[in-house]
């Protein structure tokens, strides 16, 4: 088994924390917040305007597309940095459904994220009901995809219960059948080994605030395969995906590439703290992540189930089939959530039942998840969770 104590040393962990909500909000990276203000200080400050040319600003939204590249199995030149996953996500999907025009069908699954499935609503409503969104359960997508469906949208690794798609089997299904794939990558990216190329996507979206720690609200990317690239039309076409943004002609004229999947300017603060958190990533396998995640989820499981008889193991049991979460359910789910939180055990809650815990070998190692589960036990046992403070809902939960 690889070992992480090194990059275990890259992170700010606060005493007294064990933190297993990286699939949400990853750790901090000690190299940010020098980097971002070297940024500031020394870019913003000192280059002023002149940063857009002699700091890099204006082609960092590819350079760091091309490390994150490097962790889904893409080829350099094929991801651009930008905006939220939302937004990312219409994108993709209105790129897709332009390519694939006859069609009529986008299919996803209840398993999706909603906001990728609320933006499938407005793309629909937007294109006056031309397209349907077509819904269904996890398991029955691979039979769902037929030749009516122009654009099969799924995210492949289930936010609630960590449960992952085959993406390798179900693009070469739609494909075989004149469907394209707009796969979204939030809970994959640095999470489980991702072969895009190899998997032969079309279109793949993702966030990297989650395993890529670039800090909340940190910036989306969008892949798109080279055989799209250059003919994929863009719905949202601003200035910064032009072929030419500086000559400030009247008419769009897309730019070459991954650069028409840009639209305006590039928040160069948030990438200097995603690019500084990329770091962390450099020399590592994502094999040997995979390899420790599932250790650490496995050793979890037996110890939750050993331990905390009353929750129910919401994650599929296969780690073949799993991402680097593992959920448990419990009708009091909330509460005990709080709780732990309480006792600095931090994982979050996904509404209706389910507590997730998240695993993160850059900075998570065994004794933190033991130590998380003897909390855990505590709390159980005892019925701490068993109090009015921690049955209130916050706004983020
Ligand atoms: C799978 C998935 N898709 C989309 C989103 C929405 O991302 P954003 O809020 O960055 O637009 C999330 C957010 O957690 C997500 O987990």
């Amino acid at each position: 088994m690889a070992d992480f104590s090194q990059t275990r040393s890259l992170f700010r962990i606060p005493e007294g924390v064990i933190y297993l909500d990286g699939n949400s909000l990853g750790a901090l990276p000690l190299a940010v917040p020098a980097r971002v203000g070297r940024m500031i200080e020394a870019e913003w400050g000192q280059e002023l305007i002149r940063g857009w040319n002699s700091a890099g600003w204006m082609v960092q939204p590819r350079r760091v597309g091309d490390r994150i590249a490097r962790l889904i199995g893409a080829a350099p030149g094929t991801v651009v940095m930008g905006d939220t996953l939302s937004i990312k996500v219409y994108q993709a999907l209105a790129a897709a459904l332009s390519l694939n025009s006859t069609r009529r069908v986008i299919l996803s699954d209840s398993g999706n994220f909603p906001s990728d499935l609320y933006m499938a609503q407005g793309l629909v409503r937007m294109l006056g009901d031309r397209v349907a969104l077509k819904v269904v359960e996890p398991e029955e997508v691979e039979a769902a995809i037929d030749d009516s469906v122009a654009v099969l949208m799924l995210t492949e690794v289930d936010y609630r219960t960590g449960r992952m798609h085959d993406m390798k089997a179900l693009t070469r299904k739609a494909h075989s059948v004149g469907a394209l794939t707009v796969w979204d990558l939030a809970h994959s990216a640095g999470a489980v080994p991702v072969d895009l190329a190899g998997a032969d996507a079309d279109f793949a979206v993702g966030c990297t605030y989650k395993y890529l720690n670039g800090g909340p609200g940190a910036p989306a990317f969008i892949y798109v395969a080279p055989r799209h690239a250059d003919i994929a039309p863009p719905a949202l076409s601003g200035w910064m995906g032009h072929e030419a943004p500086f000559a400030f002609d009247l008419d769009y004229r897309p730019g070459g590439g991954i650069e028409r999947m840009r639209i305006g300017t590039p928040p160069i603060i948030a990438l200097a703290a995603l690019d500084a958190a990329l770091d962390a990533w450099d020399g590592v396998s994502m094999q040997d992540v995979r390899a420790a995640s599932i250790a650490l989820s496995e050793l979890f499981i037996a110890e939750v189930e050993k331990r905390c008889p009353s929750l129910r193991l919401a994650s599929p049991r296969d780690a073949s089939r799993r991402g680097s979460q593992v959920s448990f359910r419990h009708p009091d789910g909330y509460a005990i959530m709080r709780a732990l939180i309480a006792r600095g055990v931090i994982g979050d809650f996904r509404a209706p039942d389910a507590l997730r815990f998240g695993f993160t070998p850059l900075y998570i190692g065994e004794a933190d998840v033991r130590g998380a589960v003897d909390i855990l036990a505590e709390v159980l046992d005892g019925k701490l969770w068993d109090r009015p403070e921690y049955r209130q809902k916050e706004l983020v939960t």
